[in-house]
């Protein structure tokens, strides 16, 4: 059986997009629909959190807490990191003049709500303006030290960046935080099956990330870790009955975090089946996964600037799963005047070439951007298909080049 007869995607498209939701293997969406028939044969059994849902649950937090290496009672769901990043947001202590320093390759909807509880309590959110191409992580550190000031109380930071696919120097941030008594709201939307995570060793205030994305687990399903000695101060964004509790066996932040009130669980308890699924495709584990990942994302990505006579835009050790290439979009549409040039080359390489990947106009950075992301079922005969096209297309558009 070839690798990606075990996901059921569309055998005729080219789907290079594994970054933006995932794609769920067949066992893993197995196990979800035994789960809800299981839910389904008695659902008072089942959901009453002191039957079998907390206990279940349990279960799936071990196997997040063992791949993240971080104490279980640590570790609270959510349904996505949009969710965690919320829930973080809404509780902090902001008061007026507080700052929130984020960045410009942050994901928007994240940016979008650290602006909304910064404007909520009177303060703001300051940009660090990290360049694309960039020569090495200390871009990214000199960039944020540059926007610190003694207004800073918070940084939501990009393990793994969304736009530009970049793994960003997450723990020598923590450090500069923490010289400065800055708190730390690590967005690890892409981390948890793509590359080694270690809380223990990290020292995140918070982390939060997705099941769903490189660990494929079902769609919703995602973690946040809060450091023991914040989690009093942490409440999800659904208040319900865990506000009020009468219990001593279990603290406030699972119980409030493990009922937000009547929800689907199976994603959430699928998540063993998707951790041991991916950890069985090759001899070596994760391990392994994470280094063909990767070796297939870095050969993708020269392939890729190699068509396009470019230099790689960052350096090797910043590359997970996903890769990012600058594009300049107007040479290779066939520009109809009715959309951006980027859509359009997107919905060009869809609709007549059967590739699913972003190629998007990114509002804070200076160029627009082609990702491809390299799961265990992508094979580098995919970008060299997406090379001779983009070259194709380039020569059609410029004849004389
Ligand atoms: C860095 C980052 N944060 C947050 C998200 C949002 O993920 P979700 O929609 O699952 O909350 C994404 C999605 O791509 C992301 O890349």
């Amino acid at each position: 059986m070839l690798i990606r007869d075990h996901w059921q995607l569309n055998p005729d498209i080219d789907f290079l997009n594994h970054g933006s939701f995932g794609a769920c293997p067949r066992i893993v969406l197995q196990k979800q629909y035994e789960l809800l028939q299981q839910l389904e044969r008695d659902p008072i059994q089942f959901l009453a959190p002191e039957r079998e849902l907390e206990p279940k649950l349990d279960e799936a937090r071990q196997t997040i807490s063992n791949l993240v290496n971080a104490s279980k009672s640590d570790i609270a769901f959510v349904r996505n990191s949009t969710d965690g990043v919320n829930a973080v947001l809404s509780s902090f202590p902001f008061e007026e003049h507080d700052e929130i320093l984020v960045t410009s390759h942050g994901y928007n909807a994240c940016n979008n709500a650290a602006h909304h509880a910064a404007q909520k309590a009177g303060g703001k959110i300051t940009i660090a303006d990290i360049p694309f191409p960039l020569n090495s992580s200390a871009d990214v550190i000199g960039a944020l030290e540059k926007k610190v000031t003694s207004r800073t109380r918070l940084i939501l930071i990009d393990h793994v960046t969304s736009p530009t696919g970049l793994i960003f120097p997450v723990e020598e941030i923590i450090s500069l935080a923490r010289a400065k008594d800055i708190r730390v709201l690590v967005d690890g939307a892409h981390a948890p099956g793509m590359l080694p995570i270690d809380l223990t060793t990290m020292a995140p205030d918070y982390y939060t990330a997705n099941h769903h994305k490189w660990l494929c687990a079902p769609k919703a399903s995602g973690f946040l870790f809060v450091t023991p000695e914040l989690q009093h101060q942490v409440r999800p964004n659904v208040i319900s009955h865990g506000a009020n509790p009468t219990r001593s066996d279990r603290s406030r932040f699972l119980t409030e975090f493990d009922w937000t009130g009547t929800h689907d669980p199976t994603p959430l308890l699928a998540v063993q089946t998707a951790a041991q699924f991916m950890e069985s495709l090759y001899a070596g584990g994760l391990t392994e996964l994470y280094d063909k990942n990767h070796e297939k994302t870095l050969r993708g990505r020269e392939i890729l600037c190699d068509a396009l006579e470019i230099a790689a835009p960052s350096h090797n050790s910043m590359i997970g799963s996903l890769a990012t290439i600058p594009i300049q979009t107007e040479q290779f549409c066939r520009l109809d005047g009715t959309a951006a040039p980027a859509e359009n080359l997107q919905k060009i390489l869809f609709q007549e070439y059967h590739f699913e990947l972003p190629v998007f106009q990114c509002r804070e950075l200076p160029t627009a951007c082609l990702r491809i992301s390299m799961q265990a079922y992508n094979e580098i005969s995919q970008v060299e298909r997406l090379a001779e096209v983009l070259s194709q297309l380039k020569q059609e558009r410029n004849p004389r080049v």
